[in-house]
């Protein structure tokens, strides 16, 4: 029980990364605030939680608005007394994924992937170290970046973003270090498997066809896709006391991509 007792908010939690995380969060002893834009996917992912004997609560939020972010890490002191970690896990992709050069971007498509990837975590980060500064004690950030954020990886814009979310990630660490706050972020590489690939115009979801898992596990050294249960892994170590003593790291989860 790693995170017994703690208070943790996850966003994106109604798929992938953030549902599986929210699994993992609960099942190591938190109280999760399952955080997504869709209310239908996020009250599964608390009855996913429920029916393994975990506490969690859903919140419906659209992580680009400040009030929402605010509304969303105020429920969990709502409904836990108070706010131990907060899981930055939102992210959208590339629009035309694989096939968008930085000069088929629109300014509307690169504004809305600077407000749903960059400004929701400088939003939740901010609200949520003003509530760990007002609690006293400290407090645990992860936000989720990506490979595109540390490598040339394709999709410009959104690597762009992830990007800035690693500088935010290392700014956290050092000006939240003083007052006992982590924050870290970590980086995957190709995960077929997760709603991701479908947001991006590509396949359906868990419908992309076998071939098209295999070729997105081709690219990692270690020749298998990344799995939204290999974050999960991560966070829960990243979050949790095990990780006491680190902070401003960005920890790829990609099979070795960035070691080439
Ligand atoms: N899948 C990949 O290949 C991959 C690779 C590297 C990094 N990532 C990053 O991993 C994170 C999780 O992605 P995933 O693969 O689990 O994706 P996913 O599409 O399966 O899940 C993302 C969730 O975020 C929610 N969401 C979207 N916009 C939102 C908003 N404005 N407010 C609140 N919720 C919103 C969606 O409803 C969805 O439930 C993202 O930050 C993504 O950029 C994904």
């Amino acid at each position: 029980m790693l995170l017994d007792g703690k208070s943790a908010v996850v966003t994106g939690a109604g798929s992938g990364v953030g549902r599986a995380t929210a699994l993992r969060f609960a099942a190591e002893g938190a109280r999760v605030v399952c955080a997504d834009i869709s209310a239908e996917r996020v009250e599964e992912t608390v009855r996913l939680v429920e029916k393994t004997g975990g506490t969690a609560v859903a919140v419906r939020v659209d992580v680009a608005e400040e009030s929402e972010v605010v509304g969303m890490l105020d429920s969990a002191v709502e409904h836990f007394g108070r706010l131990d970690i907060l899981f930055n896990n939102v992210g959208i992709p590339t629009p035309r994924l694989g096939g968008a050069l930085l000069e088929d971007h629109t300014v509307a498509e690169f504004d809305r992937l600077v407000a749903v990837n960059l400004r929701s975590v400088f939003l939740g980060c901010k609200h949520a170290v003003l509530r760990f500064k007002e609690q006293g004690g400290g407090g645990v950030i992860l936000n989720t970046g990506s490979v595109a954020g540390l490598v040339g990886w394709g999709g410009a814009v959104y690597g762009a973003t992830k990007g800035g979310v690693h500088q935010l990630t290392r700014a956290v660490a050092i000006e939240g270090a003083p007052f006992g706050i982590r924050a870290n972020a970590l980086c995957p590489a190709a995960m077929p498997q997760t709603n991701f690939f479908a947001a991006g115009g590509l396949g359906q979801g868990a419908e992309l066809s076998e071939e098209a898992v295999r070729q997105a596990g081709a690219q990692h050294p270690l020749g298998k896709p990344i799995t939204a249960e290999d974050c999960a892994a991560a966070a829960v170590y990243l979050v949790s006391e095990s990780a006491g003593n680190v902070t401003g790291v960005l920890l790829p989860v990609d099979g070795g991509y960035v070691a080439r």
